[in-house]
């Protein structure tokens, strides 16, 4: 089977640091299913980059004081190394405000337009000649007709919850320059007539059995509400521009809606990436392959997300005409909540990604949140449950089990390896092999939760194995078989090495050098086969240093839970 995987993430808003919610949403179980995917052998293309037009982007760089393509160039490189601070690993990251995107957008307009399926609509919307430009919804505020809150956005009232529209809300002014004097004018603008889409996307949905009950819930949630046109165009100045020989006069200045170029991202960050790797024609093989069943593509993304991917976006593509490689399965994730609540950046509550990685080791927040995984269900974040995953799985078991094993190699074998031993104890073998191939096929199924709870069950059955077997007992009767026991473990820590690498691959790779072993080796082993390779022989040169996991104490849980608990903003 020659099938190569497609993988994306949804791409994360250029707007400010992503919290921890976000990355177990998307980002982290698709760097984990790459990972896998790769050490089975399977050619994989990851790519994800930031998502960068819109009225949110706009406005936080007017509240940044910056222009807004520098204000997106900054955030984009805090976001790049953020990410890799994680260990994710894409093969590429890139920008929706990329050359690419503005070209492969406007071509995707065009033939949308040339099928039939744009529908010009003059609209009244408020337009500040204060300003000089319209404005879209989120760019007035004004008393909320309901309940009398003052400060109501166009799209909604953070007072009461009501979504609005502009014209609802009383005493309106412009965000920008607080200017009262708002006119309503007419319009142009673009429409994708999904309605005259629907019957393709519904005959695409049915084909797709395999989704989940999540995602196909949403898509027919969406379809069952009755699908209607959406408007495709905004009036903002940063974003990709209708091109004037579609507006209808020179005077208009619209931009395509940002989620009418976002999802074409995949495919043109896929671009940057040929471009980059020297192979400019490269991301047809992945798009627009000659056989559509050669790629198996995976998307990653949190609920809220479902309904542009399982219905906008396929309209999009499916409209044009064009063959284009569209999504075999997506993965939905519910929300991580934080202490109960929701995170929120302007209220500083929750754990937000860079200072995450200032407090604890990427791995340390790998391993919690893949355990706890908003798969299933919402799932809570709290500082308390966090020292606990790290304090025990983390530090108790698996690190306990490395702990031991090197001290004893230090005190009694000058870190040789002490005995050839191959194969294993039967027993112990049978169970490791059965524990790697379940987690091999969960990943495969991405069960992310269930792929983590089966990591941990390797390390309980490597700590009981040398539990039961007190090797620090033997030795003092026995070094010959103490020493076999010893060899046995590092032989578990080759299997741990192996089985961790897609979970937590900074810690996955401490043990390959403690075992001086080529990293190279431990990711090109496919997880299920990691038991059988009992390769290491006698006198094998072991590293001295080994990986710790310092545990996570009482009052540090609680300094920690204060300090982001939302109501100490300026700590
Ligand atoms: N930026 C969106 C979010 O964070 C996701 C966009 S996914 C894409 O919710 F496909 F449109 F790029
Ligand atoms: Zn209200």
């Amino acid at each position: 089977m020659s099938q190569r995987y497609l993988v994306t993430s949804a791409l994360p808003y250029i707007n400010g640091v992503k919290h921890i919610g976000n990355l177990i949403g998307s980002m982290l179980p698709g760097d984990v299913y790459a990972r896998y995917l790769r050490q089975e052998g399977h050619e994989v293309l990851y790519v994800c980059g930031t998502d960068e037009h819109g009225t949110p982007a706009e406005l936080a760089a007017q509240e940044a004081a910056m222009p807004v393509e520098e204000y997106c160039a900054k955030m984009y490189d805090v976001q790049t190394r953020t990410y890799d601070g994680f260990g994710i690993q894409f093969d590429y990251f890139g920008r929706t405000s990329s050359p690419s995107n503005h070209e492969l957008t406007t071509m995707i307009f065009e033939h949308l337009y040339n099928n039939g399926f744009i529908e010009e609509k003059f609209i009244n919307q408020y337009y500040s000649p204060v300003d000089a430009r319209f404005l879209p919804d989120r760019y007035v505020e004004g008393t909320c007709p309901h309940c009398g809150y003052e400060k109501a956005r166009g799209d909604q009232c953070d007072g009461c919850g009501t979504l609005l529209d502009p014209e609802d809300l009383l005493n309106p002014y412009s965000v920008i320059s607080k200017s009262k004097d708002l006119v309503l004018k007419q319009t142009q603008h673009f429409f994708l007539n999904i309605p005259k889409l629907a019957p393709d996307v519904i005959a695409w949905i049915e084909q797709r059995q395999n989704w989940q009950d999540i995602v196909r819930g949403i898509a027919q949630k969406w379809i069952s509400e009755g699908l209607q046109s959406r408007c495709i165009t905004r009036d903002l100045k940063w974003g990709i521009k209708v091109p004037k020989r579609y507006q209808a006069s020179d005077a208009e200045d619209k931009v395509f809606y940002v989620w009418f170029d976002a999802p074409n991202g995949y495919v043109s960050i896929t671009m940057d990436w040929a471009i980059a790797s020297g192979d400019k024609d490269a991301w047809k093989r992945w798009w627009l392959p000659d056989n559509v069943d050669d790629v198996f593509y995976v998307e990653f993304m949190a609920k809220d997300n479902i309904p542009f991917h399982t219905i906008f976006w396929p309209a999009m593509l499916l409209g044009t005409k064009l063959p284009f490689k569209k999504v075999d399965d997506i993965k939905g994730f519910n929300w991580l909540t934080y202490d109960k609540g929701k995170f929120s950046t302007s209220q500083k509550r929750g754990v937000f990604t860079d200072k995450a990685l200032e407090l604890f080791p990427a791995d340390y927040w790998r391993y919690y949140l893949l355990a706890n995984c908003p798969e299933s269900s919402d799932s809570d974040f709290t500082f308390e449950s966090f020292a606990l995953t790290v304090n025990k799985d983390l530090a108790d078991i698996l690190g306990n089990f490395i702990n031991r094993t090197w001290v004893l190699l230090q005190k009694y074998f000058d870190m040789k390896l002490p005995a050839s031993v191959s194969p294993g104890p039967k027993e112990l073998q049978a169970k490791c092999e059965k524990i790697v191939q379940e987690i091999s096929t969960l990943l495969s199924a991405r069960k992310f939760r269930q792929a983590t709870a089966a990591l941990r069950s390797l390390w309980v059955t490597g700590n009981e194995y040398i539990t039961e077997n007190e090797p620090w007992s033997v030795l003092k009767k026995d070094t010959q078989a103490g020493g076999e026991i010893l060899s046995h473990c590092v032989h578990l820590m080759r299997v741990f090495a192996i089985a961790c690498a897609p979970f937590i691959p900074h810690t996955a790779k401490k043990i390959a050098d403690m075992l001086n072993l080529d990293w190279e080796d431990i990711t090109h082993t496919p997880i299920a086969k990691a038991v059988s390779f009992y390769r290491l022989k006698q006198g094998h040169v072991l590293r001295a240093e080994a990986v710790v996991f310092a545990k996570i104490d009482a009052a540090q849980v609680e300094a920690l839970t204060i300090q982001y608990d939302g109501n100490h903003a300026d700590s």
